[in-house]
């Protein structure tokens, strides 16, 4: 039987990376200076992100928080990495705004420089969501206690 929970957690797991992938050839178009696909891939990369939000937030609305139930000596690494993640990408929110603002103003130089420091955020972001992901698909269990 499909568990829906999971469902969410794996499709919410594939949007961050996707969107992650999606800034990567963002950056690789205008680095070769094309700012006709860069704004619609990096746009596209803010949608799939968005989306992410989502179906994360439905999964934790509909079946709450998913807790950590692997291994004892990876409980550490796993909420530094979890900690981490959710610090940065509430932060990523604002930036990615600010970033297209700037765009849409013509405002390249201040896009540029805020980049520089967003780019890495949404990536560190994109790669731990995913990452987060993949351990609660394989070690995770519902805080409810209902079954995961
Ligand atoms: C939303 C997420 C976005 C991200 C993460 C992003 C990221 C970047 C990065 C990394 C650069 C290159 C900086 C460098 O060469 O050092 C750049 C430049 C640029 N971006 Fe974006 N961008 C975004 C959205 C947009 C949008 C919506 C537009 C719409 C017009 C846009 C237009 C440009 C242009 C024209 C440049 C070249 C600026 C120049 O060389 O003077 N970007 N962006």
């Amino acid at each position: 039987m499909i568990n829906l929970s999971q469902l969410l957690g794996d499709i919410a797991a594939l949007l961050i990376a996707l969107s992650g992938l999606a800034v990567i050839i963002g950056v690789i178009l205008i680095k070769r200076g094309d700012r006709v696909w860069h704004p619609r891939v990096m746009l596209t990369a803010t949608g799939l992100a968005a989306l992410f939000l989502v179906f994360y937030l439905l999964k934790w609305g509909l079946f709450g928080t998913t807790r950590f139930a692997g291994p004892e000596e990876w409980r550490g690494a796993y909420y530094a990495l979890l900690i981490s993640h959710t610090i940065l990408a509430a932060l990523n929110g604002p930036l990615v705004l600010w970033l297209i603002f700037n765009a849409r103003k013509q405002r390249f130089s201040t896009h540029k420089a805020w980049a520089r420091w967003t780019v890495p955020v949404w990536l560190y972001v994109a790669a731990t969501g995913w990452i987060i992901g993949q351990i609660l698909h394989n070690y995770g269990e519902s805080a409810e206690g209902i079954g995961f």
